[in-house]
């Protein structure tokens, strides 16, 4: 096995700060801001990608990306399905954090919070909009599960595909969303040096956070 070393591979980060000026009372406005920011960016490719790590009630951690649908009230909302490896723990465990990071942009938010199941009728919603081919495969996958081989798969795709074919797809009950209600929000921007500015809100109560910067 070939041994590799990465000690040159180094940038610098310096096109952009955060001042303490920049900081309003409430995070969620930096959230919306950034994540505005990053989509409205040709050169971010995935703005919407946001590491979830979840983790077994004795502590054994796991992590995934997923893609945020929506920034609603203060709670960030992605879907998956409930009989997932990160759906089980969720249940059992529903303490999260989520990580966003935006290469291009030299920034990240990181998030700890808990999560809960999405009302049905807002899964349903969004169900709706997902392409075809998609919702079938929310249907026919047992995510995380193992499986015989990929045509064990495709053949389960297709004969879902003929069942509902000119039908309107209905969200399984194994799928939808989950929302994720933030106690610490903090916000990176890589700076030169490796002396970032970070900023680390934590929640005092329903309409109170503190703010604080952090060392790098
Ligand atoms: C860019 C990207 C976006 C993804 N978006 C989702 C998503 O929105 N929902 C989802 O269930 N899986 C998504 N996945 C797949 C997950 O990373 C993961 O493989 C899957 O959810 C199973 O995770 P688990 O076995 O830990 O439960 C995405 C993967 C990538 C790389």
């Amino acid at each position: 096995m070939k041994d590799l070393h990465f000690e040159n591979v180094r940038r610098e980060y310096e096109s952009k700060q955060l001042k303490r000026s920049q900081m309003p009372d409430n995070p969620f406005e930096k959230v919306t801001e950034w994540l505005q920011e990053a989509a409205n960016n040709p050169k971010v490719l995935e703005p919407t990608a946001v590491i979830v790590c979840t983790s077994t009630p004795d502590g054994h951690p796991s992590s995934r990306t997923v893609l945020l649908k929506e920034f609603l009230n203060g709670e960030f909302i992605f879907y998956s399905n409930y009989e997932s490896r990160k759906g089980q723990q969720m249940k059992e465990n529903p303490h999260v954090s989520l990580t966003f990071l935006w290469h291009e942009l030299e920034r990240q938010i990181h998030i700890e919070g808990e999560v809960r199941k999405l009302e049905p009728e807002l899964s349903d919603e969004y169900f709706k909009t997902r392409p075809y081919k998609s919702r079938v495969g929310a249907r026919i996958s047992p995510q995380s599960h193992p499986i015989p081989n990929r045509a064990y798969i495709m053949a389960e795709f297709v004969k879902e595909s003929a069942k509902f074919l000119g039908r309107a797809v209905p969200r399984p009950d194994n799928w939808g969303g989950f929302a994720v209600k933030p106690v610490r929000i903090e916000f990176w921007q890589g700076r030169e040096s490796r002396l970032h500015d970070r900023f680390l809100y934590q929640k005092e109560d329903e309409n109170k956070w503190s703010c604080e910067r952090i060392a790098p």
